[in-house]
């Protein structure tokens, strides 16, 4: 056990927003290593030409300005991925945004792309060497008048500092960007970017993920994989946060914005099942929404997903989560007779 336990009444007496913003300064704080913790051997995931210690992962939102990556590979995460960031830098909605939900182990936020800018977040990921793998999630910014564009300046601007790239058109809190999950719309951003990837130098060209809501429908499905398949994207992460609202009992489940943690995990292994079922396992998946532990690590592994990433847990769990999940999982496979998370890709 941790000193999470005793400091988390402390932490949730804060306004949500606020805890999170102590936890980076806190995080800032941490020495940044040159080497990542070792993972167990049978951990490690080659994905996308990309070598993962482990296949656990930071999601987006919890570093949105590639402030503290340094210190959150050193919390065990076998990858980190900062974000989303824009072009130019925006506030985002009028706080309060961000909403606990302790009694349903879940959070609500509408931050609508809060973010620095790429430029700023650009000089500190290019700022010496890293410890571990670093993706990078681009959106475009909220009065954008041409947003495919703004994916493409993304790509172009993040590509040379970037371990991998992430679309993301999934976010409910950027009114109408989720409409980008439609098939002409995906498929005229997706020539876009795939034009402004072409135009980088060959050393950055990194892989391209696309990240897609757990809110679609059996042909938005069909639909996102075969254009997934047919511009050659390196991945698709299942899912952000949901819309939608399964039974909640926290005084702030009315609250407008995407649903995260324990609520979302159903959904989000449903809709990871169906993107595996629908791409044939041609392309990797990265599960994501409502994992908190090894278990649900293992669960969503063997529903197809190569990688997996959280961030709701880690606020009911504190940083000690990580490697503990990384025991468990380590355990999981050793039961099932797997001697690599490779090998336990999509069995279920
Ligand atoms: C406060 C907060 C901010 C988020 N911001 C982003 C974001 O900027 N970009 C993004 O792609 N996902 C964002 N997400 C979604 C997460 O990356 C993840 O997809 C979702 O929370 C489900 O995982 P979880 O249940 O482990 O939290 C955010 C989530 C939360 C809780």
């Amino acid at each position: 056990m941790g000193l999470y336990p005793l400091i988390r009444p402390l932490v949730f007496a804060l306004e949500a927003e606020r805890a999170h913003r102590l936890t980076i300064a806190a995080l800032k704080l941490r020495p940044v290593h040159r080497q990542q913790p070792s993972s167990p051997s049978s951990l490690a995931i080659k994905d996308t030409g990309l070598d993962f210690p482990n296949p656990i992962g930071l999601a987006p939102g919890f570093d949105k300005d590639a402030e503290v990556f340094g210190q959150a590979l050193g919390l065990g995460f076998g990858f980190v991925e900062v974000g989303t960031l824009t072009p130019r830098p925006q506030a985002g909605n009028l706080k309060p945004r961000l909403f606990r939900l302790a009694e349903d182990r879940a959070v609500i936020n509408r931050m609508g792309f809060n973010n620095q800018g790429q430029a700023a977040a650009r000089g500190r990921l290019a700022a010496g060497p890293r410890a571990g793998i670093v993706g990078v999630n681009i959106g475009a910014n909220k009065d954008s008048a041409n947003r495919a564009h703004d994916y493409a300046e993304g790509v172009r601007a993040m590509a040379p500092v970037a371990d991998y790239l992430t679309i993301n058109i999934s976010s409910p809190n950027t009114p109408g960007l989720r409409d980008l999950q439609d098939k002409e719309a995906l498929e005229g951003l997706l020539t876009v970017v795939t034009m402004a990837g072409r135009g980088s130098a060959n050393s950055a060209r990194p892989p391209v993920f696309l990240k897609v809501a757990p809110d679609l429908e059996p042909s938005d499905i069909d639909d996102i994989a075969r254009a997934a398949l047919d511009f050659g994207l390196d991945g698709l992460i299942v899912a952000n946060t949901t819309i939608s609202r399964p039974p909640l009992r926290s005084r702030h489940r009315d609250e407008q914005g995407g649903l995260s943690g324990a609520p979302l995990r159903a959904l989000a292994l449903q809709r990871l099942r169906d993107f595996r079922k629908a791409t044939g396992g041609r392309i990797p998946l990265i599960g994501v929404g409502g994992i908190e532990s090894g278990r649900d690590a293992y669960e969503r592994i063997r529903a197809g997903a190569s990688l997996v990433q959280l961030y709701s847990a880690l606020v009911y769990e504190g940083p000690g989560l990580v490697r503990r999940m990384l025991k468990e999982l380590e355990q999981h496979l050793t039961r099932d007779g797997f001697a690599s998370v490779a090998d336990a890709v999509g069995t279920e």
